[in-house]
C-alpha cells in the first residue's frame, strides 16, 4: 500500500501542477464540488471519530494507508470532540454509496449512506490528503463540500491468475487499487486451459495436476516452437482464499469467483481425462488461444465434478454471483462424441433458430449449473456466449464480444455488464506506439479511449437501461508474468473505468 499510496502521491502532485483543484484528484471526479473559506491542518494527532464498529474498521484502514502522508497512523475513538476531528457518520437518508465530505477550518465530516459510501468518502479524502500541501507540523487540506454517489451498482475489474499466478500479498495490492477507484467487484479468474488455481479439497489432485504446466511458449508468435522449458504454476489455498475474500470485505469488495465452463478446461482435463470427450491424454496447455478439447457434456461425471467443486466454491466466498464462463467453447468435440450426441438426442436437442443442437447442449449445460446455484442462493454470470441457444433464468450477462450480448440481454430483461475487449481489456497496448511498450497481447486500448467509452446503449429504452448494471475492466495475463506488469496496465486505465 505504502508504495501505492507514493504512486499516486507522485500521479497527482503533477496534476495538481495544472489545476489546484481537488476535483480533478479524486476518482472519479465527484458529482458536486465547491470549495469554501478556510482550511483545516491535518495533523499526526488528528483524530478520526468513528460512532460505530464498522466504521472504525474502515477508518483504521484509512488511517493506515493515510501514513505515507502524516509519517504517522492517525488513531481512530469511538468518541471524541468533533472539532479538529475527522468524524464519520451514517445518514440513512442518504443513498447506499452515497456520501457527503465536508472540509472547514473546524472539521472534517464524511456522512454516508452506509459504512461502504462513507468509506468511499475516506478514500476520496486521501487522495485530497496526497494533494495538498504540507505546512508546518501537518498538511493543509483546503474548504470543500462534496457530494457523490456513483451512476452504476456494479464496478469491477477482473484479475486473471491462470495465464500468471500472483501472489497473495499482489493480489491484495491489487484490491488495494480498485478499493481507491472505488470499484466494487473483483472478479476472479481462477481456472483456465493454463492452470488450475483454486484448491478444491474433494479434488486434491488439481493442486498436483491441473495447477502446473511444463512449461510456456515464448513470444506471441502463434506458430513458434519455441517455449521456456520451464515448469509453472502454482495454487491458492481455500485459507488464501479465505484470506482474500476478507481483505476485499473490509475494502467493501465482492470477490465473484470464475469458474470456467464447459470450455477453457484443459487443467481439468489433464487431472481427469475422464471428464472430456476423447478420454486424453491431455496437457495443461503451455500456449494461449482457445483450446478445441473441453468438458464432456454427454457424460454425467462432468456434472458430478462441477457440483461438488461450485459447493466449495460457495462455502469460500460470499458473493451473491458465481461467474461460470461460458465463452470460446468450440463445438467440434461433442460433434463427433457419442455420449454428447447421445445427451442430444435424449433431451432432444435441434438445430433450430440459426443456432445448432450443440449450442443448445452447452444452454443446457450453464442451465442446470443455474440452478443448481440457485438451489444454493446464488446467481450467475456468464460471458455472453451464454445467450447463445438460450439464458439461463436469471443469469447476468458479461458482454465482452462487444455490446451486443449486452443489449441482447437487457432486452431479455437479464442484467448485464459492459466489458467490450475494445475499451474495457486492459491487457491491451496501452499505446498507438505498440513498439515502444512492453509486449502484450495486441489491440490497442489508450487511456483516452477508456476515457471516452459510454457503457449505456442508447437504443435501450429507459426500461430496458435499467438492466446495464455496470462495467468492468479485464486484466488477462498471457503476457503478463509479473505483478509490476500487471500495475502498469492497469494504472492509469483503472481510473478512466472509475469515470465512466
Ligand atoms: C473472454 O475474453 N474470452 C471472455
Ligand atoms: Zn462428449
Amino acid at each position: 500500500m505504502k508504495r501505492l499510496l507514493l504512486f499516486t502521491v507522485a500521479l497527482l502532485c503533477m496534476s495538481v501542477a495544472f489545476a489546484t483543484d481537488y476535483a480533478n484528484v479524486i476518482v472519479p471526479r465527484p458529482l458536486n464540488y465547491t470549495t469554501v473559506e478556510g482550511s483545516f491542518i491535518l495533523t499526526p494527532k488528528t483524530v478520526v471519530r468513528a460512532e460505530s464498529q464498522a466504521l472504525a474498521h474502515a477508518a483504521t484502514i484509512f488511517a493506515e494507508d493515510l501514513t505515507v502522508v502524516t509519517g504517522s497512523t492517525l488513531s481512530v475513538k469511538r468518541s471524541a470532540p468533533r472539532n479538529g476531528a475527522i468524524n464519520l457518520t451514517i445518514d440513512s437518508s442518504l443513498q447506499a454509496e452515497e456520501y457527503k465530505l465536508n472540509i472547514t477550518s473546524a472539521a472534517v465530516n464524511i456522512i454516508g449512506g452506509t459504512e461502504r459510501a462513507v468509506f468511499y468518502g475516506l478514500q476520496s479524502l486521501l487522495q485530497i490528503a496526497a494533494a495538498s500541501d504540507a505546512v508546518k507540523g501537518g498538511v493543509s487540506l483546503s474548504g470543500v463540500k462534496i457530494t457523490d454517489k456513483p451512476h452504476f451498482e456494479y464496478r469491477g475489474a477482473l484479475l486473471d491468475v491462470c495465464r500468471h499466478i500472483f501472489s497473495v500479498e499482489d493480489v491484495k495490492r491489487y484490491i488495494d487499487i480498485l478499493a481507491l477507484h472505488k470499484v466494487n467487484k473483483f472478479h476472479w479468474h481462477l481456472t483456465e486451459d493454463q492452470g488450475w488455481r483454486i484448491e478444491i479439497k474433494r479434488y486434491p489432485e488439481l493442486s498436483e495436476v491441473g495447477a502446473y504446466r511444463n512449461q510456456t511458449l515464448i513470444g506471441r508468435n502463434r506458430r513458434s516452437k519455441v517455449y521456456d522449458g520451464t515448469r509453472y504454476g502454482g495454487i491458492f489455498t481455500q485459507d488464501q482464499v479465505r484470506e482474500i475474500v476478507a481483505y476485499a470485505a473490509a475494502r467493501y469488495i465482492d470477490v465473484i469467483p470464475e469458474i470456467e465452463m464447459p470450455g477453457h478446461a484443459i487443467a481439468a482435463l489433464t487431472t481427469y481425462p475422464e471428464l472430456g470427450c476423447t478420454g486424453g491424454p491431455y496437457e495443461v496447455w503451455t500456449r494461449w488461444g482457445v483450446s478445441p478439447d473441453v468438458l464432456c457434456a454427454g457424460n454425467e461425471k462432468i456434472y458430478e465434478f462441477l457440483e461438488d467443486v461450485l459447493t466449495e466454491v460457495c462455502d469460500l466466498f460470499p458473493s451473491e454471483y458465481i461467474h461460470i464462463g461460458g465463452d470460446e467453447c468450440p463445438k467440434a468435440s461433442w460433434e463427433k462424441c457419442p455420449k454428447c450426441q447421445a445427451k442430444i438426442k435424449k433431451l432432444g436437442l435441434k438445430d433450430k433458430d440459426g443456432e445448432t443442437a450443440e449450442h443448445y447442449l452447452q444452454s443446457y449445460v450453464m442451465k442446470r449449473m443455474t440452478e443448481f446455484l440457485g438451489k444454493k442462493g446464488k446467481k450467475v454470470i456468464g460471458w455472453d456466449e451464454i445467450l447463445e441457444g438460450g439464458l439461463a433464468p436469471n443469469a447476468t450477462v458479461m458482454s465482452w464480444r462487444g455490446e451486443e450480448g449486452g443489449i441482447e440481454a437487457a432486452r431479455q430483461k437479464h442484467k448485464a455488464i459492459m466489458t467490450p475487449h475494445t475499451y474495457l481489456y486492459f491487457d491491451y497496448y496501452q499505446s498507438y506506439d505498440t513498439k515502444n511498450e512492453p509486449l502484450a497481447i495486441g489491440g490497442r486500448l489508450p487511456l483516452e479511449r477508456v476515457y471516452g467509452y459510454e457503457p449505456m446503449p442508447k437504443m435501450l429504452s429507459p426500461e430496458e437501461q435499467k438492466y446495464i448494471v455496470g462495467v468492468q475492466a479485464n486484466l488477462w495475463t498471457e503476457y503478463i508474468s509479473t505483478f509490476r506488469y500487471a500495475e502498469y496496465m492497469l494504472l492509469p486505465r483503472l481510473a478512466a473505468l472509475s469515470e465512466i
